[in-house]
């Protein structure tokens, strides 16, 4: 599957086979395909929770409006960010750049996010969304559905997983074998509605 057809593929389902076990080698595909994601500064802020534990899945169901999804997919992952990654020994990103490089970047990495509270949440919600997609692309390329959800009690899930302080929750994104078809795209706006040229029609 291309990327154009995995694009138009994609959907948001919400049942999946209950039975089925994503073997470790399709997991880890996908996985390392997540990793590949851009993130600013090449900071790599996102972290993955993997929740297998099927009786911490159920907790997490009765947090997210009791949604089948949860617990039904073959992959619940909890897609979080460390907010302060880009202080945490930067120079790692860009160890294997020409020093020149990597000298410019690590200063202005810390220029860029120091003390900005909300630079550190954006950037923390722009590098999960994109995670978010390439997981959900990559899953429909493996033969996978998938469901982005922001339906859930975030302080909630945040305690069952032990959410670390400095770190946040941007979404879920689900991964199974789907066994009821999505109803049709219910309402797509047109290009004039969310496409303009420079800039915004004067109203
Ligand atoms: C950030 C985000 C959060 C979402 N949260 C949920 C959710 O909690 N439960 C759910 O069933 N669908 C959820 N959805 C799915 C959307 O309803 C769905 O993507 C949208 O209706 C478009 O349908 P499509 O993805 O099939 O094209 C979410 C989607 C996004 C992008």
């Amino acid at each position: 599957m291309n990327t154009t057809e995995a694009i138009k593929a994609r959907r948001a389902v919400k049942h999946f086979d209950p039975e089925h076990r994503m073997p470790e080698a399709e997991e880890r595909r996908l996985l390392d395909l997540a990793m590949l994601s851009p993130t600013a500064f090449n900071i790599q802020n996102w972290r993955f929770v993997l929740v297998k534990d099927r009786s911490l899945r159920e907790k997490i169901r009765k947090a997210a409006w009791d949604q089948a999804q949860v617990t039904e997919a073959s992959l619940l992952i909890v897609l979080c960010a460390d907010l302060n990654a880009w202080d945490k020994d930067p120079r790692r990103y860009w160890r294997e750049a020409p020093t020149e490089v990597g000298d410019f970047m690590i200063p202005a990495i810390g220029e860029y996010y120091r003390g900005k509270s909300q630079v550190q949440r954006d950037e923390a919600m722009r590098s999960c969304g994109i995670a978010a997609q390439t997981i959900m692309l990559a899953a429909k390329s493996l033969g996978y559905d998938s469901c982005p959800m922001d339906g859930f009690d975030y302080d909630k899930v945040g305690e069952l997983i032990d959410l670390p302080a400095d770190h946040t929750i941007a979404m879920f994104v689900v991964v199974g074998k789907g066994t009821v078809a999505p109803w049709p795209k219910p309402g797509q706006l047109s290009e004039g509605d969310v496409i303009f040229e420079d800039r915004f029609p004067v109203v």
